[in-house]
């Protein structure tokens, strides 16, 4: 069967360095509170000018790269992302025109902090109907142009960055030793809107608004759904909690990330954590987390990875690849 294999990763992040300390001289707030309910020490913000389509742009890049492929190769560009360029075009289009890539189509996906799990599925349902051969699956955000800087529930969260993969079709066996996309389960709720959104855009204020979380709220159904949505990847393939090689979930918190580890009974050295140093990044943060697994040679050829996210819609979804 035809099944979507990852063959490279690629991951920017912005220069800048924001720790918590220097958080502290703008908020209310301190290292010790943000490290104690979030396990963030620093996150990377975008430089005046430094576009969503760049930060996406360079993670690609570094992709296409390690697969030693060139813009003739790629014939979907496919960016998740919460924080585009503009209303229109999609960034998506300005990133295959950054990468020198004319064939095939582009497009962008919203589904907030879910947007690359959503991005993986949608890719590999496109290469497994045979329309697509090879694309490139990529997560970015500036969110640091949405955040609220007075508002110190929200501003020492969220920040900026980019992850990048190629998907590339492979035929395969059609059992659970297969590479490649194994299983994937998404899932939305529409009915949590008011506990995060951004509060504008182009239909509602005509202007971009700035993100607002009842936090608390969304911690609770973040680890329920989480739990739910790992349970059903393990139980689609009939693979067991002790077959995953490595957890590489959203980087929103490290209680929440801590929660679903104990729930699969993994072993905390098997789960993949950049929260710390990265802060949450939204649709970038499972493939910024996943090039870092990579190229410190964590992760290796023939690993089962369970992905995982959720986010605001609400929207969360899990995915099982063998690598
Ligand atoms: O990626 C999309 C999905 N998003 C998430 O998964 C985020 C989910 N939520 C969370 O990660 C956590 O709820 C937070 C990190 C946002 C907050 O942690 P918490 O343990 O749920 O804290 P809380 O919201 O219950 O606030 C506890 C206290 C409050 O004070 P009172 O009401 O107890 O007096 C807040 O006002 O901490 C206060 N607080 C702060 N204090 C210092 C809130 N933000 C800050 C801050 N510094 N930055």
């Amino acid at each position: 069967m035809r099944r979507s294999v990852i063959t490279a990763t690629g991951s920017y992040l912005p220069e800048r360095i924001v720790t918590n300390a220097e958080l502290a001289e703008k908020v209310d707030t301190s290292d010790e509170w943000i490290v104690a309910r979030s396990g963030i020490k620093q996150r990377h913000i975008a430089a005046d000018g430094e576009l969503t389509s760049d930060l996406a742009t360079k993670a690609a890049q570094a992709a296409m790269d390690s697969a030693g492929l060139t813009a003739d190769d790629i014939d979907l560009v496919l960016l998740a992302t919460a924080t585009p360029d503009e209303t229109f075009p999609a960034t998506a289009a300005t990133v295959q025109k950054n990468l020198g890539i004319t064939r095939g189509f582009a497009f962008d996906l919203q589904a907030v902090c879910t947007g690359f799990i959503y991005a993986l599925a949608t890719a590999d349902n496109f290469i497994k109907a045979g329309q697509v051969t090879r694309a490139l699956v990529i997560g970015a955000e500036t969110f640091s142009r949405i955040i609220d800087w007075e508002d110190r529930t929200t501003c020492v969260l969220f920040a900026d960055g980019a992850g990048a993969i190629v998907l590339e079709v492979s035929e395969q066996e059609g059992t659970n030793q297969d590479r490649g996309v194994l299983t994937s389960h998404l899932h939305a709720d529409g009915r949590h809107h008011d506990l995060l959104y951004v509060d504008g855009g182009p239909s509602s204020t005509q202007t971009t608004g700035y993100l607002r979380m009842a936090g608390r709220e969304v911690f609770k159904h973040a680890v329920n759904n989480l739990a739910s949505v790992v349970g059903e990847a393990l139980e689609a393939t009939g693979l067991e909690p002790h077959d995953i090689d490595w957890l590489i979930p959203h980087q929103a918190n490290k209680r929440i990330i801590d929660s679903t580890g104990r729930k699969l009974k993994m072993d905390p050295a098997k789960v993949v954590v950049t929260v710390d140093i990265h802060g949450n990044t939204s649709a970038a943060s499972v493939p910024l987390a996943l090039d870092v697994a990579v190229r410190d040679g964590r992760v290796k050829k023939g690993d089962v990875l369970l992905l995982e996210a959720m986010g605001g819609g609400f929207t969360w979804g899990s995915a099982l690849v063998r690598y």
